[in-house]
C-alpha cells in the first residue's frame, strides 16, 4: 500500500537504563491484552517526550516482530521539526484526512522492518476539525486490520483538544510526565481530561528522570542491573556508566498502572 521509504535515524541510544525502560513498556504493551491495538501516546505540555517515547515503542514493538504504523498526529508542528528528520512538505496525515491525497501517498515504509509510517505532514488550519471527522475513524478501523500495533502520537492535552479526539477512537492511551517539571496539578487535571475520553489508559510513563537526583534507583538498579545484565544485553561498561550518571539528562523510567489516584500519589 505505501509507495515511499522513509529513513529512521538510529536512536543512538545506547543508555542501558533508557533500553531496559523502552523494554518494560513494551512489554506492558504486548500484555495489555488483544484487543489493545491503537494506543494514543500524550502529556499535560509541550516537551514532556511524547513523541520520542510513541516512536521508541513503535520502533522497539516493530522490533519484536509486530506490525506497526507509527501515525504522527500532531499536525499543528511541521513534520519536517520530528523525530525523524523529514523533508520540507512531506505528504502526511494533514494531506491525507482533508482529502487532498490517498493513504498510499502518506503511507511510508521505513528502514526498520515491521514498521510503517504516517507523518503529520504540513501544518494543518484546523486539525481538530480534521481529527473529528469520522473519516480518521474510519482509517483507523481500516488500519487495525493490517497492523497489530498502531500508534499515535498527539500534541498536548493539557493546551489543545487534539489528543482527547484521537483518544476517542483508541483502544487505550499512555500518558507521559516529564519529572521534576510537570504541574502536579496540572497533569492530574489532563489525565482527568484523558479519562473522561474513555479511552482506558495503560499506564503513564515517567520521563527524563535524573538518576543522580533518585537516588534509589541510581543506587539500586545501577548497581543491580548494571552487573548482573549490562553485559548480557551489549550495554557495556560505558553506557552502564551513563545509565547510573543520567547521561541524557536523565532517563526513562516506566510503567505503573495510570488512574488519577496514580498520578496522584505522584
Ligand atoms: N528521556 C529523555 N532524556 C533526555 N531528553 C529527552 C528525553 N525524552 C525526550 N527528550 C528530549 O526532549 C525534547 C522534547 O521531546 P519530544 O519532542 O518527544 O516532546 P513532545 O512531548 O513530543 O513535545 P511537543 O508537545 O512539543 O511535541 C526533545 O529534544 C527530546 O529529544
Ligand atoms: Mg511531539
Amino acid at each position: 500500500m505505501a509507495q515511499g521509504i522513509l529513513t529512521i535515524r538510529d536512536s543512538g541510544e545506547s543508555d542501558y537504563f533508557y533500553q531496559e525502560s523502552m523494554n518494560t513498556l513494551r512489554t506492558n504493551v504486548l500484555l495489555a491484552g488483544r484487543n489493545i491495538k491503537s494506543i494514543t501516546v500524550t502529556s499535560t505540555v509541550s516537551g514532556e517526550g511524547k513523541s520520542e517515547i510513541s516512536f521508541e515503542l513503535a520502533r522497539a514493538l516493530a522490533q519484536a516482530g509486530k506490525k506497526v504504523l507509527h501515525i504522527d498526529a500532531d499536525m499543528r508542528k511541521p513534520a519536517h521539526v520530528g523525530t525523524q528528520k523529514l523533508q520540507r512538505g512531506t505528504a502526511g496525515l494533514s494531506l491525507y484526512l482533508s482529502g487532498n491525497a490517498k493513504i498510499e501517498e502518506v503511507l511510508f515504509h521505513t528502514n526498520v522492518p515491521h514498521l510503517d509510517m504516517i507523518p503529520s505532514g504540513d501544518m494543518a488550519p484546523s486539525p481538530t476539525l480534521l481529527l473529528e471527522d469520522e473519516y480518521f475513524q474510519k482509517t483507523l478501523k481500516v488500519m487495525k486490520t493490517y497492523y497489530d500495533y498502531i500508534i499515535i502520537d498527539t500534541p498536548p492535552i493539557g493546551t489543545v483538544i487534539d489528543a482527547a479526539v484521537v483518544a476517542k477512537s483508541c483502544d487505550s492511551s499512555i500518558f507521559v510526565v516529564q519529572s521534576g517539571e510537570t504541574s502536579y496539578r496540572f497533569a492530574k487535571k489532563a489525565l482527568a481530561q484523558l479519562e473522561m475520553t474513555g479511552c482506558p489508559i495503560l499506564g503513564v510513563v515517567l520521563n527524563k528522570v535524573n538518576y543522580k537526583k533518585e537516588k534509589y534507583y541510581g543506587k539500586y538498579y545501577g548497581k543491580y542491573y548494571g552487573k548482573y545484565y549490562g553485559k548480557q544485553y551489549g550495554a557495556g561498561r560505558d553506557s552502564q556508566k551513563k545509565g547510573s550518571s543520567g547521561s541524557r539528562e536523565g532517563v526513562r523510567k516506566t510503567v505503573r498502572p495510570a488512574s488519577s489516584k496514580a498520578a496522584a500519589r505522584k
